[in-house]
């Protein structure tokens, strides 16, 4: 069996801020369960929901050096859907109403979670081939692998993946705090290592340590190369090209079902998704108080309200969108700017637009249902989930061509009669407008190929089946290079075995010779006196 480690600072279904948790809590179910026994590490927030935490078993804790306080590590455990999940509880690091704070106090949490998935992995006899880092949260978990760690043989051979969900955000501090939070000496803090324009970078850490490195789209494997998608360390990345690849992400096809999901007044499926699709829209329509109308073509929003999801664009034209019959979705939360944005606009159009700035899972579903289409304009998208829900969901995706947006969404081509969305390639407003009065245009005036695009989005595949099989490809492969490196380490060792034995071999050699030698020389002298 094969021993992979999930080490995630978020997952689905404890507590999700983003596409990471749903990456984490989904991925680890798709693995053939005959040959790899995937297990998933996390904190224990206090505010995980309390039906969760009172199911989670103790397994130990104790104590251990950290910030120069002696600091108590919890471990607790529980199955969920046939995965194993070691929660660390640590009130202290993990007791806020929120995963992640402000940066400074996350930057210590951080450093004291990574230092912990590797501490607790004796206590709890589990030695993974395998650690699957996810993000800058985890980015210490190769370095300390390869500092104090190693002095202990339980740690030899476990081989670290890094995987970045976000390039933009790195966990960095001034290198003298950086120091004194991981612990770590002055050797590690050169821009060869941890170091980046000043600063101790978390998730540099990870890209230099780690065996392997992974990007959730090949678009954006490639994309992070460069200076403008690089956010600085895209010389690193270059550097370390032969050992970065992008494997796509998928969604949770159970979970993400209109056929059976329970959030939806209609279900439908691929066969009976325009009906059920007007159903939605109508209900969604009530729900959110915007005119009961059909005609109104519906652009839904489900979003973090951050510049990173190209919502500048949407500012900048925003009027020209809510022109007509257009009604549009916000469902939100985030920079203030964004959130205003939108009531403003709900006030200014009501009846048309809906500003939902909060979270929740269920009216997502339901927007991804009922909306006739997602606009998603990000400035980079290192994959993207919420086009490939609305695609699960027949809502046709408007997105720019970026990162897994471009991997994900095929452009409507009117004369071949291809495609799943609308796309467009520069970060320029107009382009976006112009796009979006395309889509529309489409959805008026050409109801047929609209709908044979509702039916080809639906039909296309983005479970986690096919990317899980490149994950396994990839943990073979590393798992074959350890067996390799021991291997060829026997040998070795073999090898100095046989030659200190020949070498001790030649000696008594030489010293029965010697020996003999000596006992003939009398011999040789009493014949010659004879
Ligand atoms: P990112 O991880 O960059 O935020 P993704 O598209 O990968 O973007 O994933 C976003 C996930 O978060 C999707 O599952 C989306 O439905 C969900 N989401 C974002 N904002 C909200 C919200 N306010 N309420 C409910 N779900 C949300
Ligand atoms: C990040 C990215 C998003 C990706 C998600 C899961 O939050 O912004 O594009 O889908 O991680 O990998």
């Amino acid at each position: 069996m094969k021993k992979i480690l999930f080490a995630t600072s978020e997952c689905v279904p404890f507590i999700k801020t983003g596409g990471l948790a749903d990456v984490a809590g989904s991925l680890p179910k798709y693995f053939n369960k005959e040959e790899y026994d995937v297990r998933v590490v996390m904190p224990k927030y206090l505010c995980i929901r309390e039906s969760f935490r009172s199911q989670m078993r103790y397994v130990t804790h104790f104590y251990t050096d950290f910030c120069w306080r002696n600091q108590y590590v919890g471990v607790l455990e529980m199955e969920y859907e046939g995965i194993h999940f070691y929660f660390i509880d640590s009130e202290f690091y993990f007791g806020g109403p929120w995963p992640y704070g402000n940066m400074f106090e996350d930057i210590e949490k951080f450093c004291f979670f990574s230092k912990a998935v590797l501490s607790i992995l004796p206590q709890i006899h589990f030695k993974p081939d395998i650690i699957h880092c996810h993000d800058w949260q985890t980015g210490l978990i190769p370095v300390y692998l390869n500092d104090s760690f190693q002095a202990d043989p339980f740690f030899w051979g476990i081989k670290t993946i890094f995987t970045i969900h976000n390039l933009k955000f790195q966990g960095t501090w001034n290198v003298e705090t950086m120091k004194n939070f991981t612990g770590l000496s002055d050797y590690y803090f050169t821009s060869d290592k941890l170091e980046a324009y000043g600063n101790g970078n978390m998730l540099k850490g990870g890209l230099v340590y780690a065996d392997r490195i992974t990007t959730v789209s090949k678009s954006y494997a490639e994309e992070i190369k460069m200076p403008f998608y690089g956010e600085g360390l895209d010389g690193l990345l270059r550097a370390r090209s032969s050992d970065l690849s992008g494997i796509v992400n998928g969604i949770d096809f159970e979970t993400y079902n209109p056929a059976t999901d329970e959030e939806l007044p209609q279900n439908y499926d691929i066969s009976t998704a325009i009906e059920g699709k007007a159903v939605n829209k109508a209900k969604l329509q009530e729900e959110l108080g915007l005119d009961v109308n059909p005609d109104a073509f519906m652009i839904g929003i489900v979003s973090r309200l951050t510049d990173q999801k190209g919502l500048d664009l949407v500012e900048c034209v925003l009027d020209q969108i809510c022109a007509d019959d257009v009604q549009l979705v916000v469902l939100g939360t985030g920079e203030s700017r964004y959130q205003d944005l939108f009531r403003y606009y709900a006030e200014k159009f009501p009846g048309r637009v809906s500003a939902n700035i909060f979270y929740s899972e269920a009216l997502s579903h339901r927007i991804y249902a009922g909306c006739d289409a997602f606009l998603m304009p990000s400035l980079f998208e290192p994959c993207g989930l919420s086009q490939l829900m609305s695609l699960r969901y027949g809502t046709l995706p408007i997105v720019r061509e970026t990162g897994g947006l471009r991997d994900t969404v095929v452009p409507y081509n009117e004369v071949d009669g291809t495609g799943t969305g609308f796309s467009f390639a520069n970060y320029n407003a107009h382009e976006m407008l112009s796009i979006i009065n395309y889509a529309k245009k489409t959805w008026r005036e050409s109801r047929y190929a609209w709908n044979s695009m509702i039916q080809r989005a639906m039909a296309q595949d983005f479970s986690w089946d096919a990317s899980a099989r490149k994950y396994e490809v990839l943990y073979n492969e590393l798992i074959a290079e350890e067996a390799l490196r021991e291997e060829l380490a026997r040998e070795i060792q073999e090898g100095e075995r046989l030659k200190k034995e020949q070498e001790e071999n030649e000696k008594r050699i030489q010293a029965l010779k010697a020996r003999k030698n000596k006992s003939a020389a009398p011999v040789q002298e009493e014949e010659e006196e004879a």
